[in-house]
């Protein structure tokens, strides 16, 4: 039987990745520090409890070697340096990076305060930003530093594949933006506003697409870097419409343009321009997706509707005073503006 580690294998990509592994025959190791976030459909994996910041007890987490190594905690050059230490006694690794990497031709990225303007669908060769070792959980940190790992990794020469999703989606997301539909599907809305005509297409990342990915990666070893994304790219009008077709509601569009008041409409995905990843180089490997977003987003709307519904017992979703979600619930300046244009 094969057997995977994957290093912060609890959260939203390390679960998805444990099922999909678990369901093909593999033996799952996960890490974390709190054994309470193993999710159950994942309950037949061990939970081996480890900082990702220290060598020995990741070290007897791996004991003497595996077949595949995931790691979803990898952020910072140092953080690299100890996956190596691992990966050394590994067949395939798998080290998750992001998007955030990648820069246009003026040197935006997705946290810069200007939004980067792409020509077309990004490959894995597009520039990126320059490796740095500011704190990683500062908007300018976060990529910078995603590449000084990245070149740590594929320096080493071993086999390690670097993984840059997009935004990701799934069970068990800490923020799950699908919960601005959600909520507002729950809570009976009979209309939906979207600034910008709800039109500008975003690139999202089912979960379970990275777990396909990883599995096609644990029988092709390689030092590489693939991008991972959906199958499609749906704007945020299709996202509402997937949404309220799966909780069985009907509402009616509003669709703003500029005139529109601002901050009226604004959803999560809302952005200037596309930003879309070019999918090619995994499928040249072998990758085939699990599904679109429509098919893979649906057990994520069902888990959330479940937490609404049954009182939310494992705090999976948003409080109504979070500072990223309560602008996207301003109902009270959504019915000012609806009642202003009925007259
Ligand atoms: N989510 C996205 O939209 C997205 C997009 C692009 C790239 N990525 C990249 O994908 C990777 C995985 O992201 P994710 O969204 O799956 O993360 P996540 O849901 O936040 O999961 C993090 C996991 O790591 C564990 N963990 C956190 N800190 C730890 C520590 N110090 N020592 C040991 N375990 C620790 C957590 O469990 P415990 O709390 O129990 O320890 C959990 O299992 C990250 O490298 C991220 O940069 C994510």
């Amino acid at each position: 039987m094969p057997r995977a580690l994957i290093l912060g294998g609890t959260g939203l990509i390390g679960r998805a990745a444990a099922r999909r592994l678990l369901a093909a025959g593999w033996q799952v190791d996960v890490t974390g520090r709190n054994p309470a976030h193993v999710s159950p459909e994942i309950a037949s994996a061990r939970f081996v409890a480890a900082d990702r910041a220290d060598e020995g007890q990741l070290g007897s987490a791996l004991g003497n070697g595996a077949d595949l190594l995931v790691d979803c905690l990898c952020f910072t050059a140092a953080d690299a340096r100890l996956l190596l230490s691992l990966a050394k006694h590994v067949t395939s690794t798998v080290m998750l990076s992001s998007r955030a990497v990648y820069v246009d031709a003026d040197g935006n990225h997705v946290n810069s305060e200007i939004q980067p303007y792409f020509e077309g669908p990004v490959r894995e060769t597009q520039p990126t930003v320059a490796p740095g070792d500011m704190d990683y959980r500062s908007r300018e940190g976060y990529g910078a530093n995603k590449v000084a790992a990245e070149h740590v990794a594929l320096d080493s020469g071993l086999p390690i594949t670097v993984v840059r999703p997009s935004r990701v989606h799934g069970v068990g997301a800490t923020r799950p933006q699908e919960w601005v539909f959600v909520k507002r599907a729950l809570d009976r809305r009979a209309t939906i506003l979207l600034a910008n005509q709800g039109a500008e297409l975003v690139h999202t990342t089912a979960a379970a697409n990275i777990a396909a990915l990883i599995e096609t990666v644990a029988g092709r070893p390689g030092a590489r870097i693939l991008n991972c994304a959906d199958p499609d790219a749906p704007s945020p009008l299709e996202i509402s419409r997937i949404v309220a077709r799966r909780l069985e509601h009907t509402w009616a569009e509003v669709l703003l343009d500029e005139t529109a008041p601002d901050g009226l409409g604004l959803t999560p995905w809302d952005a200037p321009h596309p930003f879309v990843l070019d999918m090619s180089a995994a499928v040249e490997l072998g990758y085939r997706p699990a599904g679109d977003y429509a098919a893979t987003v649906a057990a994520e709307i069902d888990w959330l509707v479940d937490a609404a519904q049954s009182g939310d017992r494992r705090g999976v979703l948003p409080k109504t005073d979070d500072p990223y979600f309560s602008p996207f619930f301003d109902y009270a300046a959504e019915d000012k503006f609806l009642a202003r244009h009925a007259r």
